[in-house]
């Protein structure tokens, strides 16, 4: 096992109606003026918003409100929330939403924290803070509640980039499962691919470094859980305990309690955003459209990992001798799962018809026109990455 350092410094409360202590929460992380960040529509219709604000209101804080995040959240918003918390003399920001929420959140963290342009940031310049941030989830997917991370789309040549840092882990999120009953079935057949591929992520790592048991273990018991719980979900969108058992799913597969993100593959997740901001398209769809086409691109660097998530997750009984075929096997089943909660296992399958030219604008802006490889676990360049989109066309 590699040395590695485990940070999360996140405060949860999980639970029904644990929003009523929003107020208190943020009162203790000494906010005085809050930026309530929210989405389209859902929030308001649940009420959740305006139970927020009277929850900071009792707890005598003053606030400000920003709607209007969507999905793949653009820069324009991060810049009208920059505006926003400068003029207001905004200390906390707020997010009541999901990812793509929290992810602006984070933006506007790092634009009145940090000099200059905040897509800097997004393009290669490290960040030295960024201001305090708390959230209330309301979909089980990206994770961005406790992570390192943001995700955000620059509408000028549609460019989706992702940032990490030590600053921008939430310092509190409230993860009341009740909130996310209301969710359509693509929007939690999504939001669990987005969680199930977190876990993989991390679980293909880098050459040379193997996992300790304990943590393949966490790994593999949590993909078997999200399995059995995304199809409950369909079938009862209302039932508290499934619901319960995929948000804090959700949030511990990237927490790096199921391993370090650093050591592990990603190339997913950036193929996929590159889907994402030319398409914009739901991330864990995207997702589920790619990772198939990866895993049997990579293969061949380790059939034995494959045959063991295999095996270990998707019931395939294990070929003796041959981890290829049991390996095989098993992306076949993952496919299978994500086709019967309604997740696509091609482009295509998005209705979305990749030309060669598209295929090739693609590969170049996912390799930074030329400067970068991804992927840990294999690394891919440019040519790779277009072969990718081709077999996932
Ligand atoms: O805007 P509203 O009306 O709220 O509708 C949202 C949105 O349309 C809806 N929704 C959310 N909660 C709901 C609800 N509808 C009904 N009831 C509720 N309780 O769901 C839709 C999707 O919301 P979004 O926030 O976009 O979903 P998600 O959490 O999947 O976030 C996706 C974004 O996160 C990024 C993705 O790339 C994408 O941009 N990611 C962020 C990561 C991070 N920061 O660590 C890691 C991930 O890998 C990912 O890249
Ligand atoms: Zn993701």
């Amino acid at each position: 096992m590699e040395q590695f350092k485990y940070y999360a410094p996140t405060k949860i409360l999980f639970g029904k109606n644990t929003e009523a202590e929003v107020g208190e929460l943020c009162k203790t992380q000494g906010a005085s003026k809050v930026l309530v960040h929210f989405g389209g529509s859902s929030a308001k219709k649940s009420g959740l918003l305006d139970r927020v604000c009277g929850a900071l209101q009792e707890a005598g804080l003053h606030y400000v409100t920003l709607g209007g995040v969507v999905p793949n959240p653009r820069l324009s918003k991060v810049y009208e929330g920059i505006e926003i918390c400068r003029r207001e003399k905004v200390d906390f920001i707020l997010a009541v939403g999901g990812g793509s929420v929290i992810d602006s959140a984070k933006a506007i963290g790092y634009g009145i924290t940090n000099p200059g342009d905040v897509w800097d940031y997004y393009s290669g310049k490290a960040p030295q803070a960024c201001a305090s941030i708390g959230a209330v989830l309301t979909i089980a997917a990206a994770g961005s509640e406790m992570s390192n991370a943001s995700v955000i789309t620059n509408e000028d040549g549609w460019l989706k980039r992702g940032l990490q840092s030590p600053y921008a882990y939430c310092k509190f999120a409230i993860l009341n499962p009740e909130l996310t009953c209301t969710l359509p079935p693509y929007q939690t057949a999504s939001g669990c691919t987005d969680i199930i591929v977190h876990t993989l992520e991390r679980y293909f790592t880098k050459p040379g470094v193997t996992s300790l048991a304990l943590t393949d273990g966490m790994a593999e018991a949590l993909l078997r859980n999200v399995m059995r719980n995304a199809r409950l979900a369909l079938q009862k969108p209302a039932d508290y305990d499934v619901r319960a058992e995929i948000m804090w799913a959700g949030t511990l597969s990237h927490n790096d309690i199921t391993g370090d993100r650093s050591q592990g593959d990603w190339a997913s997740h950036q193929l996929e955003h590159e889907l994402g901001g030319m398409f914009d398209i739901a991330h864990g769809a995207g997702l589920a459209a790619i990772w198939g086409s990866w895993a049997r691109y990579v293969l061949k660097q380790n059939p034995c990992r494959f045959a063991q998530l295999a095996v270990n997750v998707l019931n395939v009984p294990y070929s003796f001798g041959n981890d290829e075929k049991t390996a095989l096997e098993g992306i076949a089943a993952m496919e299978d799962f994500f086709r019967s909660i309604g997740m696509p296992t091609s482009i295509s399958d998005m209705e979305i018809e990749l030309t060669d030219t598209q295929i090739k604008e693609l590969a170049h802006k996912c390799s930074f026109m030329g400067r970068r490889t991804i992927g840990g676990f294999v690394t891919l360049n440019a040519a790779d990455m277009e072969n990718i989109y081709r077999m996932a066309r």
